[in-house]
């Protein structure tokens, strides 16, 4: 075999350019194990054309149908959404078909107020408050028969919970967890108090604070947005938030993700690395296929990449931003330091390998 088909072949990802239903036509009917993906918000962040829609419950039916196709039966989607727009992405899910499992939250506290300026109306008020969380809606492709025949026939429909549970450190009681809690459906038989060693049950909560009960994640470092982007140029914070350089505009919140530039990825709403790991990792099979119909800089491919899963990303790539050139530059990065990856976080791993070419470049220069 040539090197550049056995190169092909070991590549566990495909990046697709163009409008994801349109890509997904091309797909055949229960091809894909599970979809996690962060669609357009439909806020107008940053006045983009991509995040706008006349009728959001429409849009999102759109995508959505052909997603629920291409899921296996009893197939998890996982979906972002704002705050203000959540219910018209989960009423869409449902009416396409979908079952809603859950809603998550992903509590960052970073956010930055969402105010008019408060210099035109009077003292003391305001018109929004801070968003420091972002939901995320958990539905399910209709199963085929119970739980585990479904699970038995396609491998899809289970969570993966002893895979996603939060290490606290010690060990905590089962019995109280698993038992007795959830649906009330358990007579309380005689009380055994087991311990399990592998940490709690995952919530439908991820925090950024103190709080070790839950999964973990801040937003992405720069470090993290860059990785594997050394050939792409710095970006100025104009350039950036499309604003006039150093401009009041360009240091307001507002002016969205990027402010500050010197980055090279500037897609406005990159989503942790780590954060969409546990989350594909939590309704994927072990080995599956995740899709992804809206792939920006592509951070869940990045996050397959260290889970062992195959990926197909699609994106729109409006007026050619590079978003696809960014994506397949940091999936391939992530590829390649999979094995390092599944020990330390992104940003610690690019500062090892940027301390290791320092090294090398004072040996022999
Ligand atoms: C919220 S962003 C995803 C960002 C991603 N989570 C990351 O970390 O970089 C949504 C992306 O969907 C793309 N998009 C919008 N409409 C699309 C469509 N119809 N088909 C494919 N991609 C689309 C946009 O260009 C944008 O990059």
């Amino acid at each position: 075999m040539p090197t550049s088909e056995k190169k092909k072949s070991k590549r566990r990802f495909k990046l697709l350019r163009g409008d994801c239903v349109k890509r997904l036509k091309k797909y055949p009917d229960n091809y894909f194990d599970s979809c996690v993906c962060d669609p357009p918000y439909l806020i107008e962040f940053m006045g983009l054309k991509w995040d706008k829609a006349k009728d959001q419950q429409k849009w999102h039916r759109r995508w959505l149908r052909e997603v629920l196709r291409v899921l296996k039966p009893g197939g998890y989607i996982i979906a972002f959404a704002a705050n203000k727009t959540y219910h018209h992405l989960a009423c869409a899910v449902e009416q396409v078909g979908f079952v809603v499992r859950d809603m998550l939250e992903w509590i960052y506290l970073q956010g930055m107020p969402h105010s008019i300026d408060r210099a035109k109306v009077p003292k003391g008020l305001g018109t929004g408050l801070k968003p420091s969380k972002e939901p995320i809606v958990l539905a399910q492709k209709p199963r085929e028969g119970t739980f585990p025949a479904n699970h038995e026939k396609y491998g899809t429909g289970l969570l993966r919970i002893d895979d996603c549970r939060v290490d606290v450190g010690k060990a905590v009681p089962i019995n109280v967890l698993e038992q007795y809690s959830g649906f009330g459906q358990v007579v309380q038989p005689d009380y055994e108090t087991r311990w399990n060693e592998d940490g709690l049950w995952p919530a439908n909560i991820v925090v950024t604070g103190p709080d070790k009960s839950f999964f973990y994640c801040a937003k992405p470092s720069k470090l993290e947005k860059d990785a594997g982007m050394d050939q792409f140029p710095v970006v100025t914070g104009g350039r950036a938030t499309r604003r006039k350089e150093g401009s009041v505009g360009q240091n307001n919140g507002r002016a969205g993700a990027g402010r500050g530039g010197n980055l090279r990825n500037v897609h406005p709403t990159v989503k942790p690395v780590s954060l969409m790991q546990w989350l594909a990792r939590l309704v994927t099979p072990k080995n599956g296929k995740v899709l992804d119909p809206f792939m920006g800089s592509g951070t869940c491919g990045m996050a397959c990449m260290v889970e062992g899963f195959r990926y197909t990303g699609i994106e729109l790539d409006p007026e050619s931003q590079g978003y696809l050139d960014w994506a397949r530059a940091r999936i391939e990065w992530a590829q390649k330091n999979r094995k390092q990856l599944r020990k330390e976080s992104v940003a610690n791993v690019v500062k090892s390998q940027k301390k290791t070419k320092g090294f090398k470049r004072t040996l022999f220069s």
